[in-house]
């Protein structure tokens, strides 16, 4: 059984970290019965959603991926590169506890987990402007004990590494080359996302199913003509906050 935590939309999420997106209104209602609908996909494809509770004081802790990096041997608790979105660690630590023995990045490193790429034992990490060195040299000393390689990997133009690529089906890729160089992910196949559609290569694979934005219809026609399975959701509200759907759930091997 997967496990996938998520926390409810904060009331303050206008307020919300923004780096490469202008600021627009995000209408909260909305965005609540789009991060709902998101569960229920996250449901379909076989998870047992865990959903915690809204916290209204931090408006970036929707995007719970960026808290936690979740292996199935431990929980790496980041030490997230903006500073609003620090004390959203001290509410997720306990909640993992209960999965996995925790570690944690420790100041001054900094580490997203949206920078954070996992495939099979590679791990590959976004040098961004939220994951630095010094972060990503702690989550190489937890876990190179139990036999993962992790790599930096230069991220231009973008918020995190996954923005600019995720797995979308066991050894491949969807990619946008304008913000990472493919070729540091090794032997793996890469699909390219559509030039019109610059942030659409973040998909979340989980159960054989891509949970995958609406707002991307040309990549998604691709990925259907490759074969995968998609399953679309309207995730627009998240959007104008920098989000996508890594990032609203940390998926796991329940045990
Ligand atoms: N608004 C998402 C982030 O900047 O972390």
């Amino acid at each position: 059984m997967q496990i996938a935590i998520t926390r409810a939309v904060s009331a303050g999420i206008a307020a919300c970290e923004l780096t490469h997106l202008e600021r627009q209104a995000i209408d909260l209602d909305r965005a609540r019965v789009q991060h709902r609908a998101y569960e229920e996909a996250l449901a379909r494809a076989g998870c047992r959603v865990e959903s915690l509770p809204a916290l209204d004081e931090l408006p970036d802790s929707v995007f719970v991926e960026d808290v936690a990096i979740v292996l199935d041997e431990l929980a790496v608790i980041t030490r997230p590169g903006a500073e609003s979105r620090r004390p959203e660690t001290e509410h997720m630590a306990p909640v993992l506890a209960g999965h996995r023995r925790l570690s944690f990045i420790q100041e001054p490193g900094t580490l997203d987990g949206g920078d954070v790429l996992r495939l099979g034992r590679r791990i590959f990490v976004g040098q961004s402007g939220r994951s630095d060195e010094r972060g990503i040299e702690q989550l190489r000393a937890v876990a190179w004990p139990y036999g993962y390689t992790v790599a930096a990997v230069p991220v231009s133009g973008c918020l995190h590494l996954k923005s600019a690529v995720t797995k979308v089906a066991p050894g491949v890729v969807l990619v946008n080359p304008a913000w990472i160089d493919a070729a540091a992910l090794g032997d793996v196949l890469v699909l390219h996302i559509d030039p019109d559609e610059p942030y659409a290569a973040n998909g979340l694979l989980v159960g054989g199913r891509l949970i995958y934005p609406t707002s991307f219809p040309k990549t998604r026609r691709q990925l259907e003509a490759a074969g995968l399975t998609v399953d679309a959701v309207d995730v627009s509200e998240l959007q104008k906050a920098e989000g996508a759907v890594t990032c609203c759930s940390l998926v796991f091997a329940g045990s």
